[in-house]
């Protein structure tokens, strides 16, 4: 999605922007640009393409000490250089970066245009810049004719907003979409993610959504849509830049994971309890009294976070013995759900700025809904939206495909199902055989990376094929459902996840030697069942690769994973699945960690 990075302070503000936008080039874009002020003169440079074209268009003379960047990723009007931000008012004297969408464009435009405005752009945000520029010949103060401004806007927005008559201060504003001020030494800086910051400083403010703030070199203030004083507590960041490089391997997805024996560590440290065998999950805000009380749970999240909530809805119901299920956050946002009181509400998200799952979260608290947030970036809006939940410590993710986040929820998920079960009826027993397991996690993703080379071998072997049937029954399912999503996001193979007792009620039609299927066969109670959906699938001549914990001849290739028990066995079935995809999408020479038409943050609906 769109990003955005604002510099205001001693130094040249153009290298410094293309820093922070290359840092954000992750999060999805397609056209990128910068504006920057200097004597009261404001020059602006925007490019269709990558931020290395950008930088190759900025000319040595492209100085100023204030200046705002952005890569836009295009909504209204396709990707180029006109529809590039920042866009100008029509004095040439205001420039706005804008993420969002404003969704009475059209209806501002007409009204501008009949008083004589000219558009350049096709873009929503341009009606921004020229409404601003309007309003600031009026009051003469960037900050009055910004607010003046929102005030006639409907729709969402991260703003950052220059005026080359003001060469000192840079507005920024957030309804829906994320701004974050970042503290310097006499130096201020603004973005849309903590990535562009981080190289420069690791203090951070998060804006609230209807709060805007003035950003000068010498500190900042806060402040509402209707002008009222806000006061902000920074707090540090604990990722630094290091964790933002790809650490010398070819692409971000195969450094996130090969992270993951790490990452799953960190998201268990301290939260195992052996003595009591429960787990420790302070963020939850709850008393033991509270966490009997639920009796349903209800997740929420979009795309693998909702692949992750259906493993964490088995886990709950197997561990916990309570109704749980898993839904896309962007379905249930807009079917007027109802809340009760005795369901507890999990919102997972990797980014915590997911607009849909954020909007779904916003409603529940509406209605009175007790939320929870499973969610990897400290300070997200997710995170302070939700009334308690579990930080996931996996460190930034970088590739659009998410893996190391993935692992790492359907982990939390194990301690809270862990959690609520011993608050309930989960015996010492289970609970030591549950807690035993966990620990042994990250060794036995270990030894699942040792596997990569015969893995990249077997996806090289299916990369051809058309398409992919993957199937898993129960706990299988969701393993079966993000090895699709992982295939079909980073490959473009089509891959179609099934239950696999659903087979044989229609997909079975499509089974043949040029569609392969992905099985998820765990030793379980399960496997005889799973055996016999092999084997109808061979009867029809298709090709099987089985991953479980045994070879079998009824698959043509199998990929044997450690055991561990069977409730946690589905997060050990899914890493061989991540490298299947990976070595099939570098096999087929794709962009792995920025797969086309995807973004890393799904800020708009
Ligand atoms: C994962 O591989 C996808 N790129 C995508 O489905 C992602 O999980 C989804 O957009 C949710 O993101 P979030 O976890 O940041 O909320």
């Amino acid at each position: 999605m769109c990003g955005i990075v604002a510099y205001v302070g001693p130094k040249d503000a153009a290298p410094i922007l293309l820093e922070g936008l290359q840092r954000l080039e992750y999060r999805g874009y397609d056209s990128a640009g910068l504006a920057v002020v200097n004597a009261k003169s404001l020059k602006t440079r925007k490019v269709k393409g990558r931020v290395a074209d950008l930088a190759a268009a900025v000319p040595a003379k492209f100085k100023g000490t204030i200046g705002i960047g952005h890569t836009r990723w295009a909504t209204h009007g396709a990707p180029s250089d006109v529809n590039a931000h920042p866009h100008i008012d029509q004095e040439q004297r205001i420039a706005v970066v804008h993420n969002g969408i404003i969704e009475n464009a059209d209806e501002l435009r007409r009204r501008l245009e009949g008083e004589g405005v000219k558009f350049e752009s096709e873009t929503d945000s341009e009606v921004l810049s020229q409404l601003i520029g309007r309003m600031v010949k009026e009051t003469e103060s960037l900050r009055e004719a910004v607010l003046r401004a929102l005030k006639s806007v409907v729709g969402t927005y991260g703003i950052a907003v220059i005026d080359e008559q003001r060469p000192g201060e840079i507005v920024v504003a957030r309804n829906g979409s994320p701004i974050v001020l970042g503290l310097g030494e006499k130096e201020m800086f603004a973005a849309s993610d903590v990535a562009a910051l981080i190289r420069y400083t690791r203090q951070v403010v998060h804006l609230e959504d209807g709060e805007l703030a003035v950003i000068k070199a010498d500190g900042f203030n806060t402040f509402t849509s209707d002008a009222r004083e806000t006061a902000k507590e920074p707090f540090t960041v604990d990722w630094d830049a290091g964790h933002y490089d790809n650490g010398g391997y070819e692409h971000y997805l195969l450094k996130e994971i090969s992270e993951q024996p790490d990452t799953v560590a960190r998201t268990l440290r301290g939260r195992i309890d052996d003595r009591f065998h429960i787990a420790h999950l302070g963020g939850l805000n709850m008393d033991a009294r509270e966490t009997r009380s639920f009796r349903r749970v209800k997740i929420i999240g979009c795309g693998s976070a909702y692949y992750s909530g259906q493993m964490g809805a088995q886990l709950i119901e197997e561990l916990a013995r309570i109704p749980a299920d898993a839904e896309p956050a962007s379905e249930f946002r807009y079917r007027s759900p109802v809340v009760e009181p005795d369901t507890l509400y999990v919102a997972i998200s990797q980014s915590g700025e997911t607009y849909d799952t954020l909007a779904a979260v916003q409603e529940l608290k509406r209605k009175g809904g007790r939320v929870l947030g499973i969610v990897n970036t400290v300070g997200s809006a997710i995170a302070r939206e939700t009334d308690g939940g579990i930080y996931l410590h996996a460190g930034p993710e970088v590739s659009v495909a998410s893996t190391k986040a993935f692992i790492s929820t359907a982990v939390a998920f194990a301690l809270l199902a862990l959690h609520l079960g011993r608050v309930r009826d989960l015996s010492p027993a289970d609970g030591r055989r549950i807690c035993e397991g966990l620990r042994r996690l990250p060794e036995q993703i270990k030894e699942i990376l040792t596997l990569e080379d015969r893995i990249k071998e077997l996806a090289k072997k299916y990369a051809d094929a058309p398409g992919m049937m993957f199937v898993g029954r129960v706990r299988g399912y969701p393993v079966a459902r993000e090895g699709a999503q992982k295939l079909k996001e980073i490959s473009y193979v089509h891959a179609e996840a099934y239950p696999a007792s659903e087979l044989k009620h229609g997909p079975l039609a499509l089974i043949s030697p040029e569609l392969p299927t992905v099985a998820i066969v765990p030793d379980d109670e399960l496997l005889d069942k799973n055996l016999t959906t092999l084997g109808e699938i061979r009867a029809r001549h298709g090709r099987i690769l089985m991953v479980g914990h045994r070879t079998s001849e009824a698959a043509d290739d199998c990929i044997v994973v450690p055991k561990n028990q069977v409730e946690l066995d589905p997060i050990l079935l899914t890493i061989p699945l991540q490298l299947f995809a990976y070595h099939a999408a570098v096999a087929l020479d794709r962009d792995v960690d920025r797969p086309r038409n995807l973004a890393k943050s799904v800020t708009v609906e």
